[in-house]
């Protein structure tokens, strides 16, 4: 599995640390952009992710919980980002044009959907988005507890998408930690997304080694 540790969960006053923490202990640099509309907060936006990508050295995985994230592909694709996904929830009809515009803008697609969607509403994008992201925790907040039934969703997702013979991959987000990595692994996930058990952990670095190998 790889491991997407959130920076939401990173002393922002040390984010140069966190992010050299990173370059050499994870997968991926997870994103978390709010826009205090489509959820009931606000993180950061473009001037953090410019920051982030001129230091980062591994693939950067922007999570859009944005109303009109068609809005922002071109300016995040501009950034070096790899992944970039946003929510079926906001994007309803124009899910498959959004997975084709940041297709297009040369990133790899990602739909998400919050812990009240049906896993049946992502069926149509198997084969056609690059990834899943399945929230675990309603999507807003970091430090929330994990909802145990997420694995049973990861795993009927995993079912359908390997009936379909698709390669799609499934992300997990929110509460993930040692306690329920090794489930989700078994359930199917491909990329563990970790804010507070990473950045909270008393060594990051062995936190996200720990859940690689969960
Ligand atoms: C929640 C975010 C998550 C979250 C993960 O809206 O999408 O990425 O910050 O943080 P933890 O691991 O603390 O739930
Ligand atoms: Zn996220």
């Amino acid at each position: 599995m790889k491991i997407a540790p959130s920076i939401l969960a990173a002393d922002f006053s040390k984010l140069g640390e966190g992010i050299l923490m990173l370059n050499s202990a994870a997968d991926l640099i997870h994103l978390d952009v709010m826009d205090g509309t489509f959820v009931p907060n606000i993180s950061f936006g473009f001037p953090v992710l410019e920051a982030v990508a001129s230091n980062a050295k591994i693939p950067m995985d922007a999570h859009f919980m944005t109303v009109h994230p068609e809005k922002w592909v071109e300016r995040t694709a501009a950034l070096g980002v790899s992944m970039m996904s946003f929510h079926l929830e906001a994007a309803g009809r124009d899910t498959a044009s959004i997975i084709g515009r940041i297709q297009e803008a040369g990133m790899k697609a990602g739909v998400v959907i919050n812990p009240d969607v049906p896993v049946q509403k992502l069926f149509p994008y198997i084969g056609k988005a690059d990834f899943f992201l399945i929230m675990s925790v309603f999507a807003g907040f970091g430090g929330q507890k994990f909802i145990p039934e997420s694995i049973e969703r990861v795993a009927s997702l995993k079912k359908e998408i390997i009936r379909c013979g698709a390669s799609t991959l499934i992300e997990v987000d929110g509460g993930v930690d040692a306690g329920n990595a090794a489930s989700l692994r078994e359930a199917g996930a491909d990329i563990l997304v970790a804010g507070s058990s990473v950045f909270k952990a008393q060594d990051p670095a062995a936190a996200i080694e720990d859940l690689r190998t969960a």
